[in-house]
């Protein structure tokens, strides 16, 4: 899929630093995601500048509107030069709404569905009017087989959402996950995490990773020694 699944998670509103903390990973990891903070501040001119260190980027803007205003929203996106390699919408949104956004996004980027978010407890999910008979994972394996069904290309999800993902969605469905975690690493207010080694043995595609790289001393040896520790 991706050639090194190391996802660096760029959480700064500001371009400039996106831009220069890219340029020092380029060569460690496959991707970094952006999300709004820095589009709503920087729009376009701050995502072509980050856009321009030669990172493929994944535009972690987490779309939910009605059917017509996705699809016209994600147009904009993949007029974006270049066009970014993932976008994402809230697989909650329904059918017409993401089978609308896989029209838009028509094969230019990889779209993926946010599935249930994992700052939400159980009570906070049936307080927001899902199915208080079916538990948050079997909640989340639902939202992965609409997603599929309706065109798109895998779903962010947990460490341990994983393997019951791809036995529901099949191999090929996209799993990008976050919590991951290097052994002994700080775990921060992550919650269930997985090491990136644990998290690629259980099929995940992607590993979004943030401060354990960003916040090292020397964030491209941290990316380093991550992507080392995938290997054999
Ligand atoms: O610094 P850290 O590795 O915790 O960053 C993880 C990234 O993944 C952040 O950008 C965070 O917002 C994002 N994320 C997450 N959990 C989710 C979805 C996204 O941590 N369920």
């Amino acid at each position: 899929m991706f050639q090194n699944p190391i996802c660096v998670a760029l959480d700064t509103p500001d371009p400039s630093q996106a831009a220069a903390m890219a340029g020092k990973l380029k060569n460690h990891v496959g991707m970094a995601k952006v999300g709004m903070e820095l589009f709503y501040r920087a729009g376009r001119v701050g995502y072509e500048k980050l856009a321009a260190q030669g990172v493929p980027l994944f535009l972690d803007l987490k779309l939910h509107d009605i059917p017509n205003t996705v699809a016209q929203g994600l147009t904009s996106l993949m007029s974006l030069a270049p066009a970014p390699a993932i976008v994402n919408v809230h697989a909650s949104g329904g059918p017409a709404m993401l089978e609308a956004a896989a029209k838009a996004v028509d094969g230019k980027a990889r779209l993926i569905g946010v599935t249930i978010l994992t700052s939400l407890s159980d009570a906070d999910i049936h307080a927001a009017g899902f199915d208080p008979a079916s538990d948050t994972a079997q909640t989340v394996v639902k939202l992965a087989r609409l997603s599929k069904q309706s065109g798109l290309d895998g779903v962010v999800c947990s460490p341990h959402d994983i393997a019951a993902i791809k036995a529901a969605c099949g191999a090929e469905f996209m799993t990008v996950v976050p919590g991951v975690r290097p052994a002994g690493a700080e775990v921060q207010d992550q919650k269930r995490i997985a090491t990136p080694r644990a998290a690629r043995a259980d099929g995940a595609d992607i590993l979004v990773i943030g401060r354990p790289i960003t916040q090292a001393g020397d964030p491209a040896a941290a990316a380093a020694a991550i992507a080392a520790s995938l290997e054999g």
